[in-house]
């Protein structure tokens, strides 16, 4: 058994890639997905997660049996509660109550403390789950992860997630697309590959509503919106986003971006969350673009069971008046027609 001799941290990466069929089959472009859904915690995050808190055990900030502190949208959090079981640590997640209740139950679930603050306060209002956190780290002996600011974020893709895409693929294609949130992802996996790959295009993902386009392509502050995509965009400049490591953003809706999540789990049998969605409809946008057919590498950040109330559930995207997907009417007739005529229903 020697072979299994490892905990669920040993696991983190080796994610594999699918390229996409009918989804974007109107182009002509290869897109592929990276499934970092398939991560133990559900989610890319699970890479910070473990390097932040093994990079401040190392250092003995954080001891074992202590107490982590974060702000999180729920997958950072998932990553650092694993690494909290994994070493009796304890931890405390901050997070803004536009967020799922699937992240927040499942945190809790996993022996967190959660926290939840209000969405529509600005960064710097006491209420924000930035300046909550912040309070907490003043008041608590703790550690705080803080993937906002901590170099470690980026740093760890720097080295996972970049040198994995780099030997899966061999380096063999053209242009790297994710989402931006904290800007990890992007800015350490770009760092790593634009070393080994001069020519590679990078592109970020930013939510209509958030600033971090117009910042990139201005160096302005602007008013943010509130937008319901979860985890993408910011409404201010976090400093783990490496600016010069991205070549150009590109805005996603909610809308289309929802309806592309089902679309992939529908077409593609990809049960991503909606980041991906948002993700893969830039990479689309990007391509639509192009003078001549590219490879495009996409993250697809979580998992589509963080988003079961959510994106996944017919009654939110009406609620929310999104498009949903037309039902095969004949074939649900003919159902009918057999069922029962009390108490038996198509749902
Ligand atoms: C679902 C989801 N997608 C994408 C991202 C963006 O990743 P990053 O923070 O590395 O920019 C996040 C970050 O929280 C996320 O939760």
């Amino acid at each position: 058994m020697k072979k299994f001799d490892q905990n669920i941290l040993d696991i983190i990466g080796e994610t594999p890639i699918v390229k996409l069929g009918k989804v974007a089959s109107h182009i002509d472009s290869d897109i592929y997905v990276k499934l970092e859904y398939l991560n133990p915690g559900g989610s890319i995050k699970d890479r910070i997660g473990k390097y932040i808190c093994q990079t401040g055990m190392d250092a003995g900030e954080l001891k074992p049996g202590g107490l982590i502190v974060e702000a999180t949208s729920g997958n950072t959090g998932a990553g650092i509660a694993l690494f909290a079981s994994v070493h009796g640590c304890q931890a405390v997640f901050v997070m803004a109550d536009k967020q799922s209740k699937e992240k927040i139950n499942a945190l809790k679930a996993m022996g967190a403390i959660v926290v939840l603050c209000p969405t529509a306060v600005e960064p710097d209002d006491p209420r924000s789950y930035y300046s909550v956190a912040a309070a907490l780290v003043q008041n608590l002996d703790c550690f705080y992860t803080n993937q906002y600011h901590n170099q470690d974020n980026p740093n760890s893709h720097y080295h996972s997630t970049g040198p994995e895409i780099f030997r899966q693929t061999e380096g063999q294609f053209d242009a790297f697309v994710a989402g931006v949130g904290t800007g990890g992802t992007i800015s350490g996996t770009s760092k790593f590959l634009k070393e080994k790959m001069p020519d590679l295009k990078v592109i970020g993902v930013d939510p209509k509503g958030s600033i971090l386009k117009h910042f990139h392509e201005t160096g302005e502050m602007t008013e943010a919106h509130s937008y319901v995509l979860e985890g993408l965009g910011e409404d201010f400049i976090p400093t783990t986003i490496n600016f010069k490591a991205i070549d150009k953003f590109i805005t996603v809706e909610d809308e289309e971006s929802f309806v592309l999540t089902r679309e992939l789990l529908q077409k593609e049998g990809i049960f991503a969350g909606g980041s991906t969605g948002a993700a893969v409809l830039g990479a689309i946008k990007y391509a639509e673009g192009l003078d001549k057919p590219e490879k495009i590498l996409v993250i697809a950040p979580d998992s589509g069971s963080k988003y079961v109330s959510k994106i996944y559930n017919n009654e939110w995207m009406k609620s929310h008046s999104y498009k949903l997907e037309p039902i095969d009417e004949k074939l649900a007739a003919s159902i009918n027609s057999i069922l029962p005529k009390t108490d038996v229903t198509i749902v």
